[in-house]
């Protein structure tokens, strides 16, 4: 474990007008070149002052986080993307029907967009998040804010404050905690850059909302299903790295509800049979089925929703109870689904049965 080498500041916000002081504290801090991480309504970011490359690098090296993969720009007002990147009708249209919200925009950057932020690609992702105290960081700083998810590079992003401490204790200056966020999953990232509109990384926007506006919208092929699809070069880097994965192994099992049930119950008695401490994370409607088990629930399999809220926190929660092995059933892949089994699959990082 790395030595910390700051004390980080947990600033409690009820009310973004009563608690303004620690806002503006934190928007100094960011303006200045330092790191600070907020709450948004899909998971809590870990940000920094998009503007400044030394201060974006800080991100990386807190993280741990390899330095191809670009970051999002986050902005408190529409006019604010034209400052690093070209906008087109597509772009304009998305934004007018889902900002702010979970909708993360690829486009064509503009030079101010420092190369620490797009990895040097010649694009850049932004997005205006919903959650209040995001908004008002954004305008404490009076600049745009470069943040990804603020985890340790390849663990589960983090939902409440509990989590950001657990991992960026001594790294970063501070944490807003605005309690947990609401969705739990991030945000769609769609690449409106040129052609076809594509979905890089589905998220709190579903392809079912984006259709009616944009008519036609792809997934990128590279992650097609989120199986391994040979040597595909994923668009959006993030999406090649073992992602979202807590520390214990995660078999995911899909298909037929019944032949899931089984094989959750033949592999919890082998594995423990070996002395394998096994977690298995399911829905609501299967739970009474393994009496006995070490077991946390995400709600129903009828509403993604719930699963998205619950996921990360569950996956945190099985390394603290020390288990070896998560046997996690899967759900239904349409709607919200989508993204909650795209996370569930990288975490289970290939070892997926399909029934
Ligand atoms: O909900 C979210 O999007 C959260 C909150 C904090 O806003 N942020 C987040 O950031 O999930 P991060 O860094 O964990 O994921 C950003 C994803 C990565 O997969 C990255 O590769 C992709 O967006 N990305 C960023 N810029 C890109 C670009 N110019 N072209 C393609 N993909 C890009
Ligand atoms: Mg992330």
């Amino acid at each position: 474990m790395q030595k910390p080498t700051q004390t980080t500041i947990h600033w409690m916000i009820k009310d973004t007008k009563k608690d303004a002081k620690y806002i503006k504290d934190a928007g100094n801090i960011i303006a200045a070149g330092g790191l600070v991480a907020f709450p948004t309504e899909t998971v809590y970011g870990l940000g920094a002052n998009a503007l400044k490359g030394p201060a974006v690098k800080r991100i990386f090296q807190a993280k741990g986080r390899p330095a191809d993969n670009p970051l999002i720009v986050h902005v408190a007002d529409p006019a604010e993307v034209e400052q690093m990147a070209h906008l087109n009708d597509t772009a304009i249209k998305l934004m007018q029907t889902f900002w702010p919200g979970p909708l993360t925009l690829v486009l064509p950057k503009k030079p101010t967009a420092p190369d620490e932020v797009t990895a040097g690609l010649d694009t850049v992702a932004v997005r205006m998040p919903s959650h209040p105290v995001a908004l008002a960081l954004i305008k404490a700083a009076g600049v745009p804010i470069a943040a990804p998810s603020a985890n340790l590079s390849g663990r589960p992003s983090p939902t409440t404050v509990w989590h950001v401490l657990e991992d960026m204790t001594g790294k970063i200056a501070g944490v807003l905690d605005g309690g947990s966020c609401q969705l739990g999953v991030e945000s769609t990232v769609l690449d409106v850059s040129d052609g076809t509109p594509t979905i890089l990384r589905p998220g709190g926007v579903t392809a079912e909302q984006l259709q009616p506006v944009l008519g036609v919208v792809n997934y990128d092929p590279a992650l097609e299903n989120h199986r391994p699809k040979g040597d595909i070069k994923p668009r959006s880097p993030g999406v090649k790295y073992k992602h979202y994965a807590p520390k214990a192994e995660v078999i995911l099992l899909e298909g037929s509800v019944a032949a899931v049930v089984d094989q959750t119950r033949q592999l919890l008695n082998q594995y423990q049979a070996t002395g394998k401490r096994v977690g298995l994370l399911t829905s609501a409607e299967n739970v009474s089925q393994y009496n006995g088990a070490l077991t946390l629930t995400y709600g129903s399999r009828q509403n993604p929703a719930t699963a998205a809220a619950g996921l990360y926190a569950s996956l945190r929660e099985f390394d603290r109870l020390g288990v070896d092995i998560i046997i996690a059933e899967g759900i239904p892949d349409t709607g919200l689904g989508r993204a909650v089994m795209d996370r569930m699959r990288r975490a289970a990082s290939g070892n997926i049965r399909v029934l």
